[in-house]
C-alpha cells in the first residue's frame, strides 16, 4: 500500500472518533479502490515519471495501443494547404508536437494530399464541392470544422476554417479530442467576441489576489529579455480560444502608459499575435494628471481628451492590434469621472472616442461602491443604482464589465441584477478565476459549477426569458465578452496548484461556449491532465464536481457571504465589526442576532430584490420560494425557521458546516486512493493541499459555529461535535503574510 494511502487511512481512523460512522462509506470506497488496480501496468509505468505541471492540459501523453493506431491512421502526414503565416506555422508546430507526444513520433509534413493526411485548409484553399459540404459559414471568422472527407481523390481528415486563427483553434480542438478520446469530428465557433484574461499584476511583479508566485510578466527584463514562457502562455490560452489579455492590475499605476511600459507591452503583444491574443491595459483614470501632462483629469476637458487621443495613437503605433482599456473608476478609492462631477458615461465615452479610430474597446467596470459607505443601505445595490440609468448611453465600443454577483466573488452569489436590466448596453461577464475567497490555491474548488450556475441562471427578463448567457450574447452586431481574473503566476505549475489549472481551463472553455457543461469540461480536462482511463478521470471529475460545494458548505452555506478575514480574505472572521466602512465588516452581511440570521433584502429590508425582474423579485420576496442555497442572502430568518428538510435553520446551518468538513475529508480519501494512477509528484503535491484543506474546513466549521452560538445562545443539536476551542481562540488567530495582498 502506498505511503500516502497509509497515512490517509491513519488520519481517517484518527478522525473516526469524531466523525464516527459517517466516514465508513468513504473508508469502504478507499479500500476497494486501493485493492483494485485502476490502470494497466503499462499505463501505470507511463504515469510513473515525475511531472511538475508545467505542460498544463497540453501534455500530449502517449496514447494506449489501440487508440494510438486509430489516431495514426488519421494523421499519416500533416499537410498545409493554407498559406504559411505565423498563425498557421503555430498550428503546424502544435500538431507536430501533439502527435509526437501521443504517437511517439511526429508524422512528416508537406503540401501533397495523400490518403490518411491531416489537412489544414481555409475555405479559399478548398474546391467548391468540399467547401459547400462543410457549412463553413457557421464557423464565422474564428470557428472551425473538423471533418473526414475526400479531397483530391484521397481520404483525409480536414481541419477547415475561414481564417488562420480558425485553423489554429481547429488544430487545438482536434488535439484535445485526440488526447481525451472524444470524437474527432466536430464544428464550433465562439459565442462571444472578447474572451479575455484580466491579470491583476503590478509593475513590481506582485499580484493582487495572486496565489501562484510572482507575476508571470518580468516587467524589469522586458522588452529586451522575452521569457520563453510567454509563448507557452499564448499556446495555453489559444488552446481554449482566449483571445485577449489585460496585462496589469485594475488598480492601475499611471506609469503603465509611459513609453517604457508600452514598449514592454509591445514585446508581449509580439509573442501573442500569432496566437490571436490581443493585449489590453488597465488604465488609471487620472493618468494624464499624475504624469503632470494636464492640469486635470476631467473627461470633458479638451486638453484631457486630446491627451488620451495622443496616447491611444502612440500605443497603436507600437501595438497595431492593441485591444483597448480596462477601467476601474470611482471604486475603492480609484480616481474616476465622478471626482469632477461627471458620470461613468462621460468617462467611458471619452476613452472610447480615443480608441475608436483604431477599433479599440473600453471595458468599463461596474464594480463600484460609493465612498463613505453610508450613501446606501446595501452595498449589493450600488452598481445597479449607478449603471442602470445609463442604459443605451455608452459609445458602441464600450462594454460594461459586471462581476458575476453583486458583492464580490463569494463562494456563492446570486447572479448580478444588472444582467438583463441594461438591454441596450453590451454587458461583459467578469468571473474571478483566482480564488480570493475560496481558499486561495491551497483549497481545491473547481469553479466550473460556479461559472455554469451563473451563466445558466434565468434572469426572467425578456420573452422568452433570457439566461445570463443569453444576455451576454444579446446584442447582435455589438461587442460581447467574458473576462476572467487570472490565476496565473510564475509558479512552475502556473496556477499555484495542479487543480487550479482546471479553473483557467473551465473559464476559457465557457468563454468560448457559455452554455458548456462544467462536468464535461472537468472530464475533458482530467483526461488530458491526468489520465484517459475511465475510472481515473471519473474519480478526478467526481472530486472536482463536489469541491466548490464543499467550500460553500464549510465557509458560507445557505447564502451567507463575506465572512472572511480582513484584507487577505483567508480564514473565518464572522465576528469582525470594527472596520471603518460598515460594508467591510462581516457582521454587516450576515446580521447574526439573538433573533436569527441573514440579510433582509426584501421590501422590509434593503429591497435589493426589486432590482431583479418582477417575476424573480416576487419569488425572492418569500423565503418559501427562495432557493435555500441563497436563502440568507435575501432573508433574515429566525433560528427556528423550518427548512425544507424539516430541520430548523439552526440545525440546517450546522449540518452544512459538518457536510463541508466531511466533503473535504472525502476528497482527501478519494485522492489518496488514486495514488497508483497518478504520477508521484503531482499526487503528493495535491495530497498535501487536500490535507490542509481538510484542516481549513474544520477551522471554518468550528470558528463559525462557535461564533453563531455565542450570539444565538442556542445549544448544539444532539450528536453535533462542539468546536475544538472556545470562540476566543478563533478570534485571536492571525494569518500574517497571507499571499495576494498585492
Ligand atoms: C475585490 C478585491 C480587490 C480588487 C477588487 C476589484 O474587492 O479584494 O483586491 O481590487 O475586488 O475587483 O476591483
Amino acid at each position: 500500500m502506498p505511503e500516502i494511502l497509509r497515512r490517509t487511512l491513519r488520519d481517517v481512523f484518527r478522525h473516526m472518533t469524531r466523525a464516527r460512522l459517517a466516514l465508513l462509506p468513504v473508508l469502504a470506497v478507499m479500500l476497494l479502490l486501493a485493492a483494485t488496480p485502476l490502470m494497466a501496468p503499462a499505463q501505470a509505468a507511463a504515469q510513473a515519471a515525475d511531472e511538475d505541471g508545467y505542460a498544463l492540459w497540453l501534455r500530449y501523453a502517449p496514447l494506449p495501443g489501440a487508440a494510438r493506431a486509430q489516431l495514426q491512421a488519421q494523421a499519416r502526414t500533416v499537410v498545409r494547404l493554407a498559406p504559411a503565416s505565423p498563425t498557421t506555422d503555430a498550428a503546424m508546430a502544435e500538431l507536430q508536437r501533439g502527435l509526437a507526444g501521443m504517437l511517439g513520433k511526429a508524422p512528416a509534413t508537406g503540401n501533397t494530399v495523400a490518403d490518411g493526411a491531416l489537412v489544414l485548409a481555409r475555405a479559399a484553399d478548398l474546391p467548391d464541392t468540399v467547401r459547400s459540404s462543410l457549412a463553413l459559414a457557421d464557423a464565422g471568422t474564428e470557428g472551425y470544422v473538423l471533418r473526414r472527407t475526400r479531397l483530391q481523390g484521397k481520404n483525409v481528415f480536414l481541419i477547415a476554417a475561414n481564417s488562420d486563427i480558425g485553423l489554429l483553434y481547429g488544430s487545438f480542438a482536434w488535439l484535445r479530442a485526440a488526447a481525451s478520446g472524444a470524437p474527432l469530428e466536430s464544428a464550433s465557433a465562439p459565442a462571444l467576441k472578447l474572451r479575455v484574461l484580466n491579470h491583476w499584476d503590478n509593475p513590481d511583479r506582485t499580484v493582487e489576489r495572486g496565489y501562484a508566485g510572482q507575476s508571470i510578466w518580468d516587467w524589469w527584463a522586458l522588452p529586451d529579455i522575452v521569457d520563453a514562457r510567454y509563448l507557452d502562455y499564448a499556446r495555453a490560452n489559444a488552446s481554449l480560444g482566449i483571445n485577449g489579455t489585460v496585462l496589469n492590475n485594475v488598480n492601475a499605476k499611471a506609469e503603465m502608459l509611459s513609453p517604457a511600459f508600452i514598449a514592454k507591452a509591445a514585446a508581449l503583444a509580439g509573442v501573442f499575435r500569432p496566437y490571436g491574443i490581443r493585449v489590453y491595459l488597465s488604465v488609471r483614470f487620472s493618468t494624464p494628471l499624475e504624469l503632470k501632462e494636464t492640469a486635470t483629469a476631467d473627461p470633458l476637458d479638451p486638453q484631457v481628451r486630446a491627451w488620451w487621443q495622443r496616447e491611444a495613437d502612440e500605443i497603436y503605433r507600437a501595438i497595431p492590434d492593441f485591444g483597448g482599456f480596462l477601467v476601474k473608476a470611482n471604486s475603492e478609492g480609484q480616481p474616476g469621472p465622478q471626482d469632477y462631477h461627471r458620470t461613468h458615461v462621460d468617462g467611458a465615452n471619452m476613452l472610447a472616442a480615443a480608441l475608436a479610430p483604431h477599433n479599440g474597446a473600453v471595458m468599463w467596470r461596474a464594480f463600484v461602491y460609493a465612498p463613505g459607505g453610508t450613501k446606501t443601505d446595501d452595498r449589493a445595490k450600488q452598481a445597479y443604482d449607478e449603471f442602470k440609468p445609463f442604459d443605451g448611453r455608452f459609445a458602441p465600443n464600450v462594454l460594461v464589465q459586471v462581476k458575476n454577483g453583486a458583492i464580490d466573488f463569494q463562494p456563492r452569489e446570486p447572479f448580478h441584477p444588472l444582467f438583463g436590466a441594461m438591454p441596450r448596453t453590451p454587458l461583459m461577464m467578469e468571473f474571478q478565476i483566482t480564488k480570493e475567497y475560496l481558499g486561495f490555491s491551497t483549497d481545491m474548488a473547481y469553479l466550473g459549477p460556479l461559472f455554469q450556475e451563473t451563466l445558466a441562471a434565468n434572469t426572467h427578463h425578456g420573452s422568452p426569458p433570457l439566461s445570463v448567457a443569453d444576455v451576454l450574447q444579446q446584442a447582435p452586431g455589438k461587442l460581447t465578452g467574458m473576462a476572467g481574473v487570472a490565476n496565473i503566476g510564475s509558479d512552475r505549475n502556473w496556477s499555484g496548484s495542479h487543480f487550479d489549472q482546471a479553473n483557467w481551463y473551465a473559464f476559457g472553455r465557457l468563454a468560448w461556449n457559455p452554455r458548456g457543461d462544467a462536468r464535461a469540461i472537468a472530464d475533458e480536462w482530467a483526461a488530458q491532465t491526468f489520465s484517459r482511463d475511465t475510472a481515473v478521470r471519473g474519480a478526478v471529475t467526481g472530486m472536482m464536481m463536489v469541491s466548490r460545494e464543499a467550500v460553500v458548505n464549510y465557509m458560507t452555506p445557505l447564502g451567507l457571504h463575506h465572512m472572511m478575514g480582513t484584507g487577505h480574505h483567508h480564514g473565518p472572521a464572522p465576528w469582525v465589526d470594527n472596520l471603518e466602512r460598515p460594508d467591510w465588516n462581516p457582521v454587516y452581511y450576515h446580521r447574526t442576532a439573538r433573533d436569527g440570521i441573514g440579510f433582509d433584502r426584501t421590501a422590509t429590508g434593503s429591497n435589493a430584490i426589486a432590482q431583479y425582474a418582477p417575476a424573480l423579485a416576487a419569488q425572492l420576496a418569500d423565503p418559501r420560494t427562495t432557493p435555500e442555497q441563497v436563502l440568507l442572502w435575501f432573508h433574515h430568518l429566525p433560528w427556528d425557521y423550518r427548512m425544507a428538510s424539516g430541520r430548523t435553520l439552526w440545525q440546517e446551518l450546522i449540518s452544512h458546516y459538518d457536510r463541508g468538513v466531511r466533503q473535504a475529508r472525502d476528497m482527501q480519501a478519494q485522492w489518496a486512493a488514486l495514488a497508483p494512477a497518478i504520477d508521484a509528484r503531482r499526487h503528493a503535491e495535491t495530497a498535501a493541499r487536500l490535507q490542509r484543506q481538510a484542516a481549513n474546513a474544520q477551522l471554518w466549521r468550528d470558528a463559525c459555529i462557535a461564533y453563531f452560538q455565542s450570539v444565538s445562545g442556542l445549544p448544539l443539536p444532539a450528536g453535533v461535535a462542539p468546536p475544538a476551542h472556545d470562540l476566543d481562540h478563533y478570534r485571536k488567530l492571525r494569518f500574517p503574510y497571507a499571499p495576494g495582498n498585492g
